[in-house]
């Protein structure tokens, strides 16, 4: 091994620094290029000390810097960024060396850039990455997809510098192809998910149950002691503490209530309609942010829409406990419906992707990281090949019993008006899998009626056509 850099990092926002600086203080020599000079100056001055980082302020001088084959880990802004850098950085690679794309790039771009690349014979890997700024730094939560040799080629790199869990480095191969990317995209698709469940449960507890911001943080605290227990549980808790410095209050309840997105949820969702997989709750979490955006128009409507907004009960000393064994409801089936999603991916687009390895990396880490994956883990592993967690026994049972608590919440949440959309797609999707018979035949006799669509037949086999206006 010569004295040249083991892993180049392009792009010094605060992700690539912090991941810069965890290779660096693992003991690998980084080399770092940005495009501005001035980032890089004041990365070295502000943050690195006596780590081996060495900075590049040309592509060429990057390239120089790096030993053979080269480790390249992109860290630039997903979408054309990542073209731009590739075509630049083109001319000066060499066959054998490796890029690997860190941003929530689509996985269809990343598919689209490891043909380009392999051309040339160079590897690519896209790299999901999770656990935001500091997970960059302490160890975050990892996700390549590509060929197993360019994963071989950095994957003791990379598991050294990922989080850990009791089940080892989170950090492991996805599969081929986009699969990390495609990965990383349902992991912030379940995200958002979780996001919206505790965002309802905050509205239920403020809007219906009349709670302080302290009662509710403390009741976020206390599920995070059972089997709520996650990072986003205990961000919401610590998030509605934290008080605005000027006004003393909460700083929650002065922000605009209006949720942003960067693009993967809804990629998820558009994908999910693609390969014809069920992901409601996925898929309600995001229109929820859309909705969000929409508050002038809300403001106007609400105005002239009276309902309650509040409720007076009585309710019974178990709604908090209702509550909890709801949100676990929508936690439950937006990994289910995630996995479900995987699995159809994986075999739809030849992943390859081990489900089991998913919820592995997952552990820690990520934004996702919850109690839940350990058991979750088990039930895949039951049967590896099963895409449905609803045909385990185990599964099943932790859905059934908390159905009763989950349904009685919606119906306080509608008489309070409130809207509890991912709550009541997790109630709705497990109650049609679970339905043997579902309305549909009434839909294929209509689209007969009208369109000749036929329809089939649950007492022959064949298709059929009927004149229904005869
Ligand atoms: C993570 C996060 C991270 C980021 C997403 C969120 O796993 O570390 O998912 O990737 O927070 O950009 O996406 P939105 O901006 O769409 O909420």
């Amino acid at each position: 091994m010569g004295n040249g850099g083991e892993i180049g990092i392009i792009g010094l926002a605060v992700m690539g620094q912090n991941l810069a600086l965890n290779f660096a203080r693992h003991g690998f020599r980084v080399c770092v290029y940005n495009r501005t000079a001035e980032r890089t100056e004041a990365f070295l001055r502000d943050r690195v000390r006596e780590e081996p980082i060495t900075p590049a302020y040309t592509l060429e001088e990057f390239v120089r810097c790096l030993e053979h084959p080269r480790r390249i880990l992109l860290m630039v802004q997903a979408g054309s960024a990542v073209d731009q850098v590739i075509e630049a950085l083109l001319p000066l690679l060499e066959p054998g060396d490796l890029v690997m794309d860190g941003g929530n790039s689509h996985y269809t771009d990343t598919e689209r850039r490891m043909q380009r690349l392999a051309a040339h014979g160079i590897q690519f890997l896209g790299v999901g990455i999770s656990g935001g700024e500091k997970g960059a730094l302490l160890g975050p939560s990892i996700m390549p997809g590509g060929s197993p040799e360019a994963y071989g080629m950095v994957e003791g790199m990379l598991t050294r510098i990922a989080a850990r869990s009791e089940e080892g480095p989170c950090c492991a191969y996805m599969g081929r192809g986009g699969a990390g990317h495609y990965v990383k995209m349902v992991h912030n698709a379940i995200e958002y998910a979780f996001m919206q469940g505790i965002a309802e449960a905050y509205d239920f507890m403020k809007t219906a149950l009349g709670m302080s911001i302290e009662a509710i943080a403390e009741t976020f605290e206390r599920w995070n002691e059972g089997t709520l227990n996650a990072f986003l549980t205990e961000l919401a808790a610590r998030v509605l503490r934290y008080r605005d410095p000027e006004s003393g209050d909460p700083l929650v309840e002065r922000i605009l209530d209006r949720a942003e997105q960067k693009g993967t949820g809804r990629w998820a969702a558009q994908s999910a309609l693609e390969l014809g997989v069920p992901t409601p709750t996925l898929t309600a979490a995001v229109f929820a942010r859309t909705i969000s955006h929409f508050k002038a128009d809300r403001e106007r409507i609400g105005a002239t829409f009276p309902w309650p907004d509040r409720h007076t009960g009585p309710f019974s000393g178990e709604i908090l406990s209702d509550l909890e064994a709801a949100l676990n409801v929508v936690v439950l089936a937006a990994f289910s419906q995630g996995l479900w999603l995987l699995s159809e991916a994986s075999r739809a687009y030849n992943y390859g992707t081990d489900r089991a390895e998913v919820l592995r990396v997952w552990r820690a880490g990520c934004i996702i990281r919850a109690r839940w994956l350990g058991f979750l883990r088990e039930v895949v592993r039951e049967d590896p090949e099963d895409p449905h967690l609803l045909f385990s026994a185990r599964f099943r049972a932790e859905l059934q019993r908390r159905l009763p608590a989950a349904g009685r919440i919606l119906q306080w949440a509608f008489e309070a008006g409130i809207p509890m959309p991912a709550l009541s797609t997790a109630v709705d999707y497990v109650l049609a899998m679970r339905r043997s018979r579902l309305p549909a035949n009434l839909i294929q006799a209509q689209r007969d009626a009208f369109g000749a669509h036929t329809y089939e037949r649950i007492d022959r086999p064949g298709v059929f056509h009927t004149e229904w206006m005869d």
